[in-house]
């Protein structure tokens, strides 16, 4: 008879960045306005193995900033997590890594990836895909003036007649870096098209430096694809994590068993929605912490039963109490209906 599948049995990858270890890493990735702490610890909790904060500017670092200097804190229990910053000017980023340490994360990560205009016109983020000289000397500046590691964020290149990954990530690894993720698109792509996760077995074979990769991974099934695929050292997941944290767990025991998780039930996707808003609101004044919190509805509610009704009435609250009461009502609506989640 066939033994059940463990997860030693099922090892994929192992990823070391300094202290940080860890089997089938799944990751979430920075996003600006949505991986704040509240939303890190909401997927920590979920199963992701290291979560990132959304970029930070060095200059706001650098100068004091309040709403910078804010994005640092960090909580006891979302370890192990990065730190990531962006900047176009070599001094400003190695000040501002050093600010970013203080805080006590794992490892920083610097943007080599953003393809936002303001930042690209700033010579940060995915610009530095134009200068690999700079950007592996940057790397190298932050690696010399900080104890903890320091990892890379990029993309495959500037546009589609200048993939240069496997000569950036040689570079990279030269100057220091821990290891690299990469956004298997080029800057110009920004969002659209697919990633194409074929660059990363020929960057594994360009480096020793773990290589971690990231673009398009929306299910559990895709995560084990992107470690059958490509060899990859961690997969990490950002916009298919938004409002569904329980992708991580879904993953987690995908790669340990072969198998689909059962969907989380309609009652545990609303709680989690209001734990997650309840955290929010311990680090935030409540008007800006419901506000801010509208764009996860659409992933919590998506797919149950007469969601939009109650999509459209949450959207418009501004206070926390109006929020629970209308998602412990739709909790009583769908038990009285006696849904199934299968149906709902
Ligand atoms: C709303 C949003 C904000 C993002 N902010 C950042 C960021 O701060 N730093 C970064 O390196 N990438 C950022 N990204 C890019 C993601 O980290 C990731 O590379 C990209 O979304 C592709 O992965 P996915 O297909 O799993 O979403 C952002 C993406 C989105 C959608």
């Amino acid at each position: 008879m066939d033994k059940p599948a463990t997860l030693n049995e099922h090892k994929y990858a192992e990823l070391t960045i300094g202290n940080v270890h860890v089997t089938n890493g799944v990751l979430l990735a920075p996003m600006e306005d949505v991986t704040d702490l509240p939303f890190r610890v909401i997927c920590k909790r979920m199963g992701a193995d290291i979560v990132y904060t959304e970029f930070i500017s060095s200059d706001g670092l650098v100068r004091d900033a309040r709403r910078s200097i804010e994005k640092l804190r960090l909580a006891e229990e979302e370890h192990p997590v990065s730190i990531q910053i962006f900047g176009g000017d070599l001094d400003i980023m190695k000040e501002a890594a050093v600010v970013a340490e203080s805080s006590g994360p794992d490892f920083i990560d610097i943007n080599c990836g953003c393809w936002v205009r303001n930042v690209v016109a700033r010579n940060a983020g995915a610009a530095l895909l134009k200068d690999p000289p700079l950007m592996a000397s940057m790397t190298k500046a932050i690696v010399d003036s900080v104890a903890l590691p320091v990892t890379v964020k990029t993309r495959l290149g500037w546009d589609s007649s200048s993939i240069i990954i496997e000569d950036v990530a040689a570079r990279l690894e030269q100057a220091g870096a821990s290891a690299i993720t990469v956004h298997c698109r080029t800057r110009d792509m920004g969002h659209s098209g697919n990633a194409d996760w074929s660059w990363i077995p020929k960057i594994k074979r360009a480096v020793q430096i773990p290589v971690i990769l990231n673009g398009d991974v929306t299910s559990a099934e895709e995560v084990l694809n992107a470690f059958r695929e490509t060899g990859c050292d961690a997969v990490m997941i950002g916009r298919a994590a938004v409002g569904n944290p329980f992708i991580f767990r879904e993953a987690r025991h995908m790669l340990a068993h072969g198998t689909q998780a059962p969907d989380p039930t309609f009652e545990e996707k609303i709680r989690t929605c209001l734990d997650h808003l309840r955290l929010q609101l311990s680090q935030k004044q409540e008007r800006r912490a419901v506000l801010e919190f509208r764009k996860f509805y659409a992933g919590y509610l998506r797919g149950l039963y007469c969601a939009s009704a109650v999509k459209q009435d949450v959207q418009q609250y501004e206070s926390f109490a109006q929020v629970e009461d209308r998602l412990e009502a739709y909790i009583e609506f769908l038990h009285s209906h006696q849904l199934q989640d299968d149906v709902a």
